[in-house]
């Protein structure tokens, strides 16, 4: 993975994605969310949180640059070759980009982005897509797709909006400016703010915090509040009652 810019540590029930291009402020390719995809088909059974974070000034300056260039970079997309796929294989395409993302949210694991400098576009969407942001009092978040004739597709849209509304989601995106540490704090999109040198600091701290729950517990707890906003409230006190009966009958089985 290293030429792809990626590494990915594993250190007891703690596993760490590092964003590895320092010198292109971590831009991300097709091969980049490839990558991404294969680590969580393979993410080892003990591993209950999984932090992301990005080598030098940025986070991640999103899309690399050069898959805008007709030949894309070398045996990746460009976007001109998967524009050529036509409307369903250019789906399926992104269907495979966004595999990459969306298992950040599996109930059985947390995910923490630690996030310093910029996190523009893909890099935005990347943070997004993890559980919990913990960021650098010199974060930038942007979400610049709009401003270069795209959206946004990499599984950020909902997450957003879950955080800041839609309002303050279509200013965010339509404006294509830039989202500093205080507001980010202040709109929800990130848990905390430290400074730089005590991000890592942070995140391990937070990290050990999540750890010391039951795990069975904690995915189940997970998994009821990601359901809550798309039940009725009675069908979520359904849910609570079938999540807490097994975890009665586990607990009460085993003592
Ligand atoms: N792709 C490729 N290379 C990039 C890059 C990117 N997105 N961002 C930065 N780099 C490279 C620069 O070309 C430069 O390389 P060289 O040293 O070889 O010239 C190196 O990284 C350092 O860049 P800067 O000197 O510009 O560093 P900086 O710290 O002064 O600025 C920055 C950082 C503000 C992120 C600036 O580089 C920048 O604006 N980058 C472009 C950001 C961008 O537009 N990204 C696309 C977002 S849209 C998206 O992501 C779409 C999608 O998912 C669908």
């Amino acid at each position: 993975m290293a030429e792809i810019g990626l590494r990915f540590e594993v250190d007891g029930e703690i596993a760490t994605i590092v964003l590895d291009r320092p010198g292109k402020r971590n831009a991300q390719t097709s091969a980049t969310w490839s990558a991404l995809a294969r680590i969580g088909e393979n993410l080892p059974g003990q591993v209950r949180v999984v932090v992301v974070r990005g080598e030098g000034p940025s986070f991640s300056a999103g899309l690399d640059l050069s898959m805008f260039a007709p030949g894309g970079t070398s045996g990746q997309d460009s976007l001109a070759t998967v524009a050529t796929l036509g409307d369903d294989g250019f789906q399926r395409r992104v269907a495979e980009y966004q595999r990459g993302f969306l298992w950040l949210r599996r109930p059985d694991i947390v995910s923490i982005a630690a996030v310093q400098g910029h996190a523009i576009g893909a890099g935005f969407q990347l943070a997004l897509s993890c559980d919990l942001r913990i960021v650098a009092d010199d974060v930038k978040f942007c979400m610049k797709e709009p401003a270069l004739g795209l959206v946004p597709d990499l599984t950020g849209t909902k997450p957003l909006v879950e955080l800041v509304g839609v309002p303050r989601a279509i200013e965010i995106c339509l404006t294509a400016r830039t989202v500093g540490a205080a507001e980010a704090v202040q709109l929800g999109l990130a848990e905390m703010a430290v400074p730089g040198d005590e991000l890592a600091q942070a995140v391990q701290d937070l990290a050990t915090a999540l750890l010391a729950t039951d795990r069975a517990a904690a995915t189940a707890t997970k998994r009821l509040l990601q359901g809550a906003s798309g039940r009725t409230l009675e069908e979520q006190s359904a849910a609570e009652r079938a999540e807490q009966s097994a975890r009665v009958r586990a607990l009460f089985a085993s003592s």
